[in-house]
């Protein structure tokens, strides 16, 4: 049985102020939560939350990281680096650092390695655009998305966690329905089965203006084990009532 995630993913929002009134909100609020609950944070933000939730069952994440080890990569953010602050998870692939980072699927993939290599669990994203959508090529930007993944990373695939976020559900409130998420979902699952024996370990988080009033439809569905949560994540009675529609 998959333990289900909920994931926040901040962005590029937060201050020192701000993180530490939310945190505290959660800590006081999220109570013995039935699932996995993350926080994605501001690289710089790391040190401050590392030290806010240090010790409590919500587990810290970042947002990015460099598929270098070491050494000469002015601006980059190391797995060494994070683990230093206690991460556990980083996310890879967003969609936001695919579009405007001209992140292409084989640097996601070596992410996704460096990753796994230093004991990080990469939360690799996958989604379409509503172009992609529009004519029909949904199941295959998300395949060749996850392929990319699977080629690089071998029999260590399940030790990932996957994302579907549907580009055109991301901060706009349009989330996808649950029928159609479950459907991409089952693909991707399907993809991963016939990758990796262990497959049916893999968390399958949907991504894309999930909120306390869609929330439990969507993690109702057979193939999706989690959230990953941007703006909801950023208010603690919405992100608290996301995890609390986890059953
Ligand atoms: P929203 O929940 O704001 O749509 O963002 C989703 C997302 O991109 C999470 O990574």
């Amino acid at each position: 049985m998959r333990k289900k995630l909920i994931a926040g993913n901040w962005k590029m929002n937060g201050s020192l102020v701000a993180n530490e009134i939310l945190i505290k909100s959660l800590l006081a609020g999220v109570g013995t939560p039935v699932c996995q609950v993350a926080l994605c944070v501001p690289a710089a933000y790391l040190a401050q939350c590392h030290s806010l939730l240090n010790g409590s069952g919500i587990d810290l994440g970042a947002q990015d990281v460099s598929q270098h080890e070491v050494g000469a990569f002015t601006g980059e953010i190391s797995c060494a680096m994070l683990k230093e602050f206690g991460a556990r998870y980083c996310l890879v692939g967003h969609s936001e650092r695919r579009q405007y980072h001209f992140e292409t699927d084989s640097v996601v993939a070596l992410k996704a390695q460096r990753a796994l290599a230093s004991g990080i669990t990469p939360i690799v994203c996958v989604g379409e655009t509503l172009a992609e959508r529009e004519a029909g090529r949904t199941e295959e930007v998300v395949k060749r998305q996850l392929a990319a993944v699977i080629h690089a990373n071998g029999h260590c695939i399940s030790e990932i966690v996957l994302a579907y976020e549907p580009v055109w559900a991301i901060g706009t409130g349009k989330t996808a329905s649950a029928e159609q998420a479950q459907q991409v979902h089952a693909v991707l699952r399907a993809q991963l089965k016939a990758a990796s024996s262990q497959a049916d370990r893999i968390r399958l988080l949907y991504g894309g203006s999930m909120n306390a009033a869609n929330a439990a439809q969507l993690l109702a569905q057979a193939d999706i084990d989690g959230g990953l949560i941007g703006g909801a994540s950023l208010k603690a009675p919405d992100f608290l009532s996301i995890i609390a529609s986890v059953n």
